[in-house]
């Protein structure tokens, strides 16, 4: 019996250096794709979560050492991991083969040798460039702030839900509003904000006649009310209290944060731009605003364009600096 199960072992036994080539194939496919590929599956992200390439190389050489280990364990294991290795270098497996697989490696090697020794100094460190344009697609030039400037149309329904006492708020404030409403049941729901315009706007309310510029004007009070809370939510860490770059993250960063309240920043770019960076981050990015590529998100992955106007709006204000005016205008 054991020596049956003794047969059926060596039957489906492979050589070491196969089984030690193997195993590091199998250890490089684990680390490359299967924990991006199960990091996606359990954050439900739109993409993987790869291990970078200096963790990998770590990974590899410690598998690298421990298949060495294991080989060189004893003689009889070294022999006959050697076995295969000399059998075709005696050109066992035949001619050709064997100089095939030869000039391959030496291929290899040259273009590895290659890649490490050619010069990279060709280009000439240049400064990085903050507004590339040559991807901005030209239609978003004109693009207005829809959160700053409301239509009639959304003004009118805004009047419609402050006579109902029922205001719509984006789902990231409507929870805490619900507690500030349920500390403060008496009164207007709008009185949460109790700034000029949404005074203004509840005293008109209460005399019946209510101005259509009134009710922009406290319309776009809360918008800003939102946008400042997802900026608190979404930029902060990065881009600072203070809008000035200064965030708690901010330290990590070669390529910092930028400082809204810099005049070279978001004063001098039209509001389509600005909306244009926040939508597509880092990765939007051209080749002229490297060489330090940029940690900004990708904001389209998170955040609806409604949300994203409302941030602009917020961070605009936050930073007290007025978008340049599109040419034409
Ligand atoms: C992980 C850090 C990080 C977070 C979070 C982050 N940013 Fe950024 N942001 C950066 C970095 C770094 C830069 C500078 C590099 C660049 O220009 O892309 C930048 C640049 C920008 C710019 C370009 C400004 C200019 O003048 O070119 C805008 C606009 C911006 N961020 C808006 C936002 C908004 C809005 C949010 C929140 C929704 C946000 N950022 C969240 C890191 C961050």
């Amino acid at each position: 019996m054991a020596k049956r199960a003794g047969n059926i072992v060596a039957k489906f036994r492979i050589n070491r250096f196969w089984s030690a080539l193997i195993t590091l194939v199998v250890i490089y496919a684990i680390v490359k794709w299967l924990i991006p590929a199960v990091s996606r599956w359990m954050t439900d992200l739109p993409f993987p979560l790869t291990v970078p390439g200096e963790l990998i190389k770590i990974y590899m050489i410690l598998a690298v050492v421990a298949m060495i280990l294991l080989v060189t364990f004893s003689q009889k294991h070294l022999d006959e991991f050697l076995r295969p290795v000399l059998k075709f270098l005696r050109a066992e497996y035949g001619q050709i083969p064997r100089a095939v697989v030869l000039l391959l490696i030496s291929l290899v090697i040259g273009y590895i040798t290659y890649g490490v020794a050619v010069p990279t100094s060709e280009t000439p460190i240049s400064l990085r460039i903050q507004h590339p344009s040559s991807n901005f697609p030209k239609k978003f030039e004109d693009l207005k702030n829809p959160a700053a400037d409301p239509p009639e149309a959304e003004v009118a329904a805004f009047i419609e839900q402050a006579k109902a006492n029922d205001i719509a708020l984006i789902a990231q404030v409507a929870t805490d509003v619900e507690h500030w409403l349920e500390e403060n049941p008496d009164g207007h729901m709008l009185s949460f904000l109790p700034t000029a315009p949404v005074k203004k706007f509840l005293a008109e309310l209460d005399s019946g006649e209510v101005s259509m510029a009134t009710a922009k004007a406290a319309l776009i009070e809360k918008n800003l009310f939102e946008g400042r809370a997802l900026y608190a939510m979404n930029c902060r860490a990065c881009h600072g209290d203070s809008v000035s770059g200064d965030g708690p993250m901010a330290d990590g960063f070669k390529l910092r944060p930028i400082n809204f309240t810099d005049n070279g920043t978001i004063e001098t770019i039209v509001e389509g731009y600005t909306f244009w960076r926040v939508m597509n981050g880092g990765p939007g990015l051209p080749v002229e605003a490297t060489p330090w590529d940029s940690a900004m998100p990708e904001w389209k992955l998170s955040l609806t364009e409604e949300e994203r106007w409302k941030i602009i709006m917020a961070e605009y204000d936050l930073a007290e600096k007025t978008p340049r005016i599109p040419e034409g205008h």
